[in-house]
């Protein structure tokens, strides 16, 4: 075949995959089932790979996705109905490929309630992730070290939340095809994840404590007085992201690990203001120790799931 006539075969394919997602998603796709549904074919129609582990990059720690090998990397935004993250840090992008034998789903970035989302648009990548048949997701987050050992640059796996959000994902009439109507909440950070964290960031020399993450909407930084509150309450670290994911993931059955990086002591703990530029450069500071602690994790989480 001559060169032109590939280019145009070429075009002529690109053009009729395209004009078919373009009806399916102009069909009216109702709920969010369907809608996950659609999200997850689209993805799955861009790679081979069908990975079972999925990761959420937060701010500034999205630089792990971009090791992976065989690589499809898409846009948030070509994605049908998934929300497209607006946050500094964030790339806004899945990332399908893999590390080491594993096949991984990593988002670049997420989108926030501060960002003027719904819960349930911000958790619509856990919908279709759990969709597309993945079993564990590890989400990330920087957040703010409220117990004072927990100083900058630290890692800290979450082993529980405190939701003041002020919002539930679940809100609303339930589709028990996701979940069922009042899913449990008293193991929701997987304990054999979190006993491989801690003993893969032993191994690596990383002492990661546990701890109790709490969330607030945002997007202002906390007061002094709401961080002492907080710390009364028994929450340890502090960030806008994270829960709502987790509930939808466990809503699904999926097996959660969570990990914080101390970006900044919490409001009022040290004599100095609190800004963003400082969030991502810890992030930046911290990003090989965290690339491989997820190395080592993600092997020995798969391993567990077996
Ligand atoms: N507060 C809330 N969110 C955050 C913080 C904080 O101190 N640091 C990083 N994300």
């Amino acid at each position: 075949m001559s060169a032109k006539k590939v280019q145009r075969k070429k075009k002529f394919a690109s053009q009729s995959f395209s004009e078919a997602w373009t009806s399916k998603i102009a069909a009216g796709i109702s709920g969010e089932f369907e809608r996950a549904s659609l999200a997850a074919d689209f993805i799955c129609s861009r790679t081979k790979l069908r990975p079972h582990v999925a990761l959420v990059l937060g701010s500034g720690l999205g630089a792990f996705a971009d090791e992976f090998a065989n690589a499809t990397k898409i846009p948030y935004a070509e994605i049908p109905y998934f929300p497209r993250s607006t946050a500094i840090g964030h790339a806004g992008r899945l990332v399908i490929g893999k590390v080491g034998a594993v096949p991984l789903a990593a988002m670049q970035g997420r989108v926030h309630l501060y960002e003027g989302y719904s819960a349930k648009q911000v958790v619509f990548p856990m919908r279709v992730f759990a969709r597309m048949g993945v079993k564990a997701v590890i989400l990330t987050n920087a957040a703010g070290g409220i117990k004072r050992e927990f100083t900058q640059g630290r890692l800290v796996v979450i082993g529980d939340h405190i939701n003041l959000q002020g919002v539930n994902p679940l809100t609303g009439t339930n589709d028990e095809r996701f979940g069922l109507r009042f899913p449990d909440m008293t193991t929701t950070y997987d304990k054999r994840f979190r006993e491989i964290a801690v003993a893969e960031g032993n191994r690596l020399g990383v002492r990661l404590h546990e701890g109790v993450y709490a969330a607030l909407a945002g997007p202002s930084y906390e007061t002094p007085a709401e961080i002492r509150y907080l710390r009364t309450i028994g929450a340890d670290l502090v960030g806008m992201s994270t829960i709502p994911e987790v509930i939808a993931a466990r809503h699904s059955g999926m097996r959660v690990l969570g990990i914080s990086c101390v970006t900044n002591a919490a409001a009022g703990i040290l004599d100095q203001p609190l800004n963003h530029l400082e969030v991502l450069e810890t992030a930046e500071r911290v990003k090989g120790q965290f690339i491989s602690l997820l190395r080592a994790v993600i092997p020995r989480i798969v391993e567990a799931m077996a």
